[in-house]
């Protein structure tokens, strides 16, 4: 606390009874700059300018009495926290209870004895000063609190990025050897959201798919060729069909893409994202009945990434051109997906299919670049 000089602690007497205000600074000027004011208004008139560090107000006085003044204090923005003390000869306590319900620190009855004036002062000042020490602590914790909120933003926002772009280009590597697929990723991943969405909308696989993260689960639907790495170029560019042994070295790309992803795992901790890509690399050229590959996996034993993703790859294919075939239109597309409803697709999935197929087309190549299929 001040006890010097001009940046002593202020205090403000209010009381028409100008021997009250003599007796009063005389208690308390030793150690406090005291102001003593004769009525409510000129109070208020003064702290527009001056607000003290406590008010002593009386409450028995003309025009504007303690009780009316403690309330116009109490809905000022700039005075509702200056702590008051009535200071009355009044002594019911009538007036006591009103006075503390309408926010007064404390209240003391005249005659008093200077000592207990002076600790009461001084202990409700020293509360203020712990009151005002604590709200400031509090808002400094509350920036130090948004600053960090910001920075962990910031961080977490900076390390998506980087994923982002690690996985755009590694995705691009593998597409860049496979130039005859070109842009097959990302349409692969618009046709699995228009999938996902379809689900979605239709409450279909609504227990599976509720619990996914759908753009974290699209993204890591990119790596589903990272197989292909491992795949020769005579195979991967041969203009013409495939072999049939050649067919089985192409098969290995999703065995060899899961490989790649646990790679990438070994020194993570588990992890959504490669638990979503692993899934899309291996089971994505199973088939419903049972007749695809790696694994002859059937029916709902194939995961619903696999089995999303497997109409989303075909039809892709269907679309574009290959070293082997020209793309087919979107109709004939869509005719040889819903022909593989229950065969080589989830008959769920081809009626959702079916129901989402214009959103297909809408996406799809411009049909200058479609040459028709003779058939
Ligand atoms: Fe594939
Ligand atoms: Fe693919």
């Amino acid at each position: 606390m001040n006890v010097m000089g001009a940046n002593r602690t202020r205090i403000m007497v209010v009381d028409d009874n100008l021997t009250n205000l003599k007796f009063v600074k005389s208690v308390l000027s030793e150690k406090y700059d005291v102001f003593t004011v004769p009525s409510a208004a000129k109070m208020f008139s003064l702290l527009d300018t001056d607000a003290p560090s406590l008010i002593l107000l009386d409450i028995n006085m003309p025009e504007m009495d303690g009780i009316e003044a403690l309330k116009k204090l109490k809905e000022g923005e700039k005075t509702r926290d200056i702590p008051v003390i009535f200071i009355t000869a009044r002594n019911d306590p009538e007036s006591e209870v009103t006075g503390l319900d309408l926010g007064a620190v404390d209240y003391i009855s005249k005659p008093f004895e200077p000592p207990i004036l002076r600790k009461r002062v001084e202990i409700h000042l020293t509360m203020e000063l712990q009151r005002k020490t604590m709200e400031h602590q509090k808002r400094e914790l509350q920036n130090f609190n948004d600053n960090l909120q910001r920075m962990v933003e910031e961080k977490t926002g900076s390390v998506l990025e980087l994923q982002r772009a690690i996985l755009n280009t590694l995705a691009e590597v593998v597409e860049s050897r496979d130039e005859i697929t070109g842009g097959h990723v990302q349409r692969t991943n618009k046709w699995l959201r228009i999938m996902l969405e379809g689900l979605q909308d239709f409450g279909l696989y609504s227990e599976e798919i509720s619990d996914w993260d759908v753009n974290l689960m699209l993204q890591s639907s990119q790596l589903h060729d990272v197989g292909k790495i491992s795949i020769s170029d005579s195979i991967l560019k041969k203009p013409g069909k495939l072999t049939s042994e050649e067919f089985e070295e192409m098969k290995r790309h999703s065995v060899f893409g899961a490989k790649i992803i646990d790679k990438i795992g070994e020194n993570m901790s588990n992890n959504d994202f490669l638990t979503h890509s692993r899934i899309f690399a291996l089971t994505h050229h199973e088939k419903w009945d049972g007749s695809g590959y790696p694994y002859n996996l059937r029916g709902e034993e194939i995961p619903l990434q696999g089995r999303i993703m497997a109409i989303a790859d075909v039809y892709d294919a269907l679309i574009s051109d290959r070293p082997y075939k020209k793309a087919f239109s979107h109709e004939q597309a869509s005719q040889i997906i819903m022909e593989g409803r229950g065969t080589h697709f989830d008959p769920v999935l081809v009626d959702v299919f079916e129901q989402v197929e214009n959103k297909f087309r809408e996406n799809g190549v411009p049909r200058e670049n479609v040459i028709e299929k003779s058939t």
